[in-house]
């Protein structure tokens, strides 16, 4: 048995934890109750260093055996979603439209799951263990990081539920993981005019058609094909009568990469099809990308000592490959900006189970992924020490 082990009472705490969590569940930057009943939580578990940071989060150290030792972060993020739960669970959601349907409720019980393992059998140095608010928003990380409180910190890991894979299957590997997520404005302006009359006027709604179309090329014709990327135009805004040619046409849009250097390549590829196809059509253009989280690009280093821990605690032949990129964001991104290391996926599908996607009212992860999550991200703690 690895030395990070969880009894049936350990188990009962986490469940009742997380099942609390879930019921209460808090949007981004307003995890008032959560930061409280984690914070208890931890004391609980015998960590006593604990202090809130970023508004609504906490960072607690648990201290190592080797004094000087380099120390080590584990993150779990805490905040829900504006979804109206519908899982007829008995720990279903009481605040009205909102639901932890990212599992983020799952996140926070095995980080403290965690530290209650490593309060009893210490790593070599240091443990800060992170209680992330306003992932969803993409706005967490760099809170924490600009709270000073992860400076030192060496190396950091954190995980995510994934009900693609089930109970007891782990994704711990190297390279990209999740996507970057930024978004861009397009404005166009021409001269605005009777529909009767387009020679008179300069025509913003043929110019944002065209832009629209020209746009898709960028994934197909600029970027690697070995890599995926999207660039997805999601609200166009321009007129409102049938007969009139109006001034100004509006794009939004998303763009995703999972490299940094194929996110540069789509960020300056809107900038130049944008200011192209607005010369072509006699337009001025505004363009506004706005940087998001940067890609998840899990450390060589990091994702090798998640894989041994993954191999302790499920077997190695639970460590399972990815398969797809996950093209969505993870504000974890921020802290391997800084830091090595490494994001895992856990499997969180029952035997026979519930395969609904995440971000959906009927989300509903298997408990049994507690223990998993507890026990490897308290063992990635303990072999950073020896690495
Ligand atoms: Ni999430």
């Amino acid at each position: 048995m690895s030395k990070a082990a969880l009894t049936p009472a350990d188990v009962e705490f986490l469940v009742a934890l997380r099942r609390d969590l879930h019921q209460h569940p808090e949007l981004s930057w307003q995890e008032g109750r959560t930061q409280e009943r984690l914070e208890r939580a931890l004391r609980e578990s015998g960590v006593s260093d604990v202090r809130r940071v970023a508004r609504t989060g906490l960072v607690a150290r648990i201290p190592g055996t080797t004094p000087g030792a380099p120390c080590v972060a584990l993150r779990g993020d805490i905040d829900a979603l504006p979804i109206t739960e519908a899982t007829g669970l008995a720990c279903a959601s009481v605040n009205d439209g909102v639901m932890h349907a990212c599992g983020h409720d799952m996140h926070a019980a095995w980080t403290v799951g965690a530290a209650r393992l490593l309060a009893r059998t210490p790593a070599g140095g240091d443990v800060l263990v992170v209680l992330q608010p306003a992932e969803e928003v993409g706005e967490g990380a760099r809170a924490i990081l600009e709270s000073g409180a992860l400076d030192g910190a060496r190396m950091i890991f954190g995980a995510h539920v994934d009900p693609r894979f089930d109970v007891g299957q782990v994704v711990a590997q190297p390279g990209p993981l999740a996507a970057s997520a930024d978004t861009f404005r397009v404005r166009l302006t021409g001269r605005g005019g009777h529909g009767a009359r387009p020679h008179r006027a300069i025509d913003p709604i043929v110019g944002a058609a065209a832009l629209i179309s020209s746009l898709q090329t960028l994934v197909s014709r600029s970027l690697d094909p070995g890599l995926p990327g999207v660039v997805t135009v999601g609200a166009v805004h321009a007129g409102n009568a049938p007969n009139v040619i109006p001034e100004v046409a509006e794009l939004l849009g998303t763009i995703r990469a999972t490299t940094v250097a194929s996110r540069t390549v789509l960020h300056e590829g809107v900038r130049r099809v944008a200011q192209g196809v607005a010369a072509a059509h006699g337009l001025t253009v505004e363009i506004v990308v706005t940087p998001g989280t940067p890609p998840l690009v899990n450390s060589p280093d990091a994702a090798a000592i998640a894989a041994r821990a993954a191999a302790k605690v499920v077997g190695e032949p639970n460590v399972v490959p990815l398969g797809s990129t996950n093209m969505a964001g993870e504000d974890f991104a921020c802290y391997l900006e800084r830091m090595s290391g490494c994001f895992i996926r856990i499997g969180v599908r029952g035997p026979g189970g519930d395969v609904t996607d995440v971000h959906t009212p009927r989300f509903a992860p298997d408990e049994g992924a507690l223990a998993v999550g507890s026990r490897l991200l308290a063992e990635c703690a303990l072999l950073f020490a020896h690495s």
